[in-house]
């Protein structure tokens, strides 16, 4: 029906006839002559229709906004001084000859004219209802579009890298990332359940023990959990895994790939190699394990110093052996006001921290005559001055402190200092990358009282144990290295079961500008310590058989050494569109409350249909 796209019409074209398909962007009568922009997936032309010619002209007098039309017509130069250099396009338009109205459209919910970028007030709402018109916007269109190269982009560096793309089933058993499960029930076995995959997480291990060696997919996982703008109950995985590769081996080639992707797709050189951090370096510096690592801001511990003060919010953290006192510098935060220091003691309050203490360095020289501060009456001199010295404390900065236990504190510090950076700009330009290694194994969760998985149950613990390190250099000197980490002796699950807590993880995290861009581990390729880990997180034998049985069985059939990854399509894209949120880069996303207003799903399902399944409804079905 076409012979070129819109928006690729420049003076290359002048004098050609084309013929173009699109929807009508903008008209405008300007004094017997009508002006339509034509606009298509490539962009947009204007087309000029000339009272001249009265049957095309009394047609494009019919036409509205969004209406679809067929155009032949004549490429040829705008008049002098009516280019207009904001349009690809904007040196030509188009000489209309014919024109057929291929469909009409009843006024649109929005304008696609004025709802051109996110920030427009059209609600969200309303653009998920009417999708496929806000999908009209080139800003979505442009998104979309890079999603779909970064996708062709990764799958030929995964292809030349060897990796065979296999899928693995929907329908399937619940598969533990720290959701809730999506169930769907059965009908042809009344009341049991599939699980929609929260990732593919055992089937890739799977498939290693298949002897597959190197596998990908770009797939669609379902996780039924709080939502926030980087998180959807259904998102897409690159999920990678691999057979005798360690996980140096394993991020330096993930490394190669996310570096000819943005070079590729960005054209944005990408540091070679990324820097490693531990996750208690992470921790103790930025309060998060995901840090923002343009943020020039840290956390400075100072609770050795604070002991003994006659302030007991400090001392008592300090004395505490799971509290923690820390200061966060912000250079030339003297000129904060009153209101703004507590605008953010209230901000930290979200994080549970009680108070937010603060000096401001009018005079660094003058010693104490030189701060300003509430909490300085309860300091000595000296505690002063070494605070000062260790925080690198200069004229006209403005230091914070927060004391409580340590995970409120990270929590809220770590948040202040990135709140900070937006507020006062100080967000520095580029990509910083950045792996977190040696996770700790599990954490302890306080309400369920037990450990759970800092990753997921199937991570290989490090030789970062008592009596692993003698173990290593016996197993290194037998299998010159790859996987010997991983090798287990009763010896060491007894050591890991005594003191699980001390236990690190060989998983590692790929940490983008502050967002978990992907995560992924050596896998425990033993039955004895995979049933051990299980045992540590309280699912019983008999609970483990029932669930993981034929990954435990799997495991006694010849389980290579293996390991992987997965990082998150949509955050990916995300990041590299500056988009605010993944539903900004996903064609068809659900809404804060997990919704889709564009199809009324979820939605209830007949009688008839229900007892097909042996499901009935109890009295309260109340949204949660
Ligand atoms: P993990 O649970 O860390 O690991 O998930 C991997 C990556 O997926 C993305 N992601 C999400 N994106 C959008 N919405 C969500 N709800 C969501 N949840 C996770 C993140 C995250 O880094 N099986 C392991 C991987 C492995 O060990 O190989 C896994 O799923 O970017
Ligand atoms: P108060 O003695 O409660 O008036 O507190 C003195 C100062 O210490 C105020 O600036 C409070 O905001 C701050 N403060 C109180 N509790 C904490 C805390 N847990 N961490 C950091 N600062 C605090």
């Amino acid at each position: 029906m076409r012979s070129h796209y819109c928006g690729h019409l420049n003076e290359s074209l002048l004098g050609q006839d084309v013929e173009l398909c699109g929807w009508v962007h903008r008209r405008r009568d300007h004094g017997g002559v009508i002006f339509v922009d034509l606009r298509d997936r490539e962009g947009l032309v204007q087309v000029v229709f000339d009272p001249e010619n009265p049957e095309t002209f009394m047609t494009a007098e019919r036409v509205r906004s969004e209406y679809v039309l067929r155009i032949k017509g004549t490429v040829r130069r705008r008049p002098a001084g009516t280019e207009n250099p904001n349009m690809a396009t904007g040196q030509v338009e188009i000489a209309c000859q014919s024109l057929e109205i291929l469909n009409r459209a009843e006024p649109p919910p929005f304008s696609v004219v004025d709802a051109i970028s996110d920030e427009s007030d059209v609600n969200e709402e309303t653009r998920l209802r009417y999708r496929y018109i806000d999908l009209r916007r080139p800003q979505m269109l442009q998104r979309l579009r890079l999603r779909a190269q970064v996708t062709r982009t990764l799958r030929g560096f995964l292809d030349a890298q060897g990796f065979l793309d296999v899928e693995t089933p929907i329908l399937t058993k619940s598969t533990p990332e720290g959701a809730r499960d999506y169930l769907v029930p059965s009908r042809t076995h009344p009341g049991e359940f599939f699980a929609l995959p929260q990732s593919p997480q055992l089937f890739k291990q799977l498939l290693m023990m298949g002897g597959l060696d190197r596998y990908y997919q770009i797939v669609r996982c379902f996780r039924d959990e709080d939502l926030r703008a980087d998180r959807q109950p259904e998102f897409t995985q690159i999920d990678i895994e691999t057979s005798f590769m360690d996980e140096n081996q394993i991020m330096n080639l993930n490394e190669d790939m996310l570096r000819e992707l943005f070079a590729k797709v960005l054209e944005v050189a990408l540091p070679k190699p990324f820097p490693r951090m531990t996750y208690a370096e992470a921790i103790a510096r930025f309060g998060v394990d995901k840090p923002d690592l343009r943020i020039p801001l840290e956390l400075v511990d100072i609770g050795d110093l604070m002991k003994s003060v006659d302030f007991k919010v400090f001392s008592g953290a300090a004395n505490d052996p799971k509290g923690r006192v820390a200061a966060l510098r912000l250079p030339g935060g003297g000129a904060l006001s009153r209101k703004e220091i507590d605008d953010y003691t209230q901000f930290v309050a979200i994080y549970g921290a009680k108070g937010l203490a603060y000096i401001k360095v009018n005079d660094r020289a003058a010693g104490r005559e030189g701060l300003q501060s509430p909490i300085l009456k309860f300091i000595p001199d000296d505690v002063v001055e070494a605070m000062l010295a260790r925080t690198g404390a200069e004229n006209n900065d403005l230091i914070f402190f927060g004391a409580d236990k340590a995970t409120v504190v990270n929590e809220s510090l770590g948040a202040l200092r990135i709140k900070l950076g937006h507020d006062r700009g100080l967000v520095e330009q580029g990509w910083r990358p950045l792996w977190v290694v040696d996770f700790p194994m599990f954490e302890w969760d306080e309400k369920g009282n037990r450990w759970s998985a800092l990753h997921h149950p199937f991570t290989a613990p490090t030789g970062d144990i008592e009596g692993m390190s003698e173990r290593i250099a016996v197993d290194l000197a037998f299998s010159e290295g790859w996987g010997a980490r991983g090798d287990v002796t009763a010896n060491d699950i007894a050591t890991l079961e005594a003191n699980p807590g001390a236990a690190l993880s060989r998983a590692y995290d790929m940490v983008l500008n502050g967002t978990e861009a992907g995560g992924g581990s050596i896998r425990i390729h033993r039955p004895e310590m995979q049933a051990a880990v299980f045992r540590i997180l309280g699912i019983g034998d008999e609970e483990a058989r029932d669930k993981f049985g034929f990954l435990l069985d799997a495991l006694t059939y010849g389980c290579p050494p293996h390991g992987g990854i997965a990082f998150g399509l949509d955050r990916l894209v995300m990041l590299m569109t500056g988009a605010q949120s993944i539903r900004d880069v996903m064609a068809f996303p659900k809404t804060q409350t997990a919704a889709c207003p564009l199809t009324s799903a979820p939605s209830p399902v007949g009688d008839t249909h229900l007892r097909e399944l042996g499901i009935r409804l109890r009295a309260t079905t109340t949204a949660v």
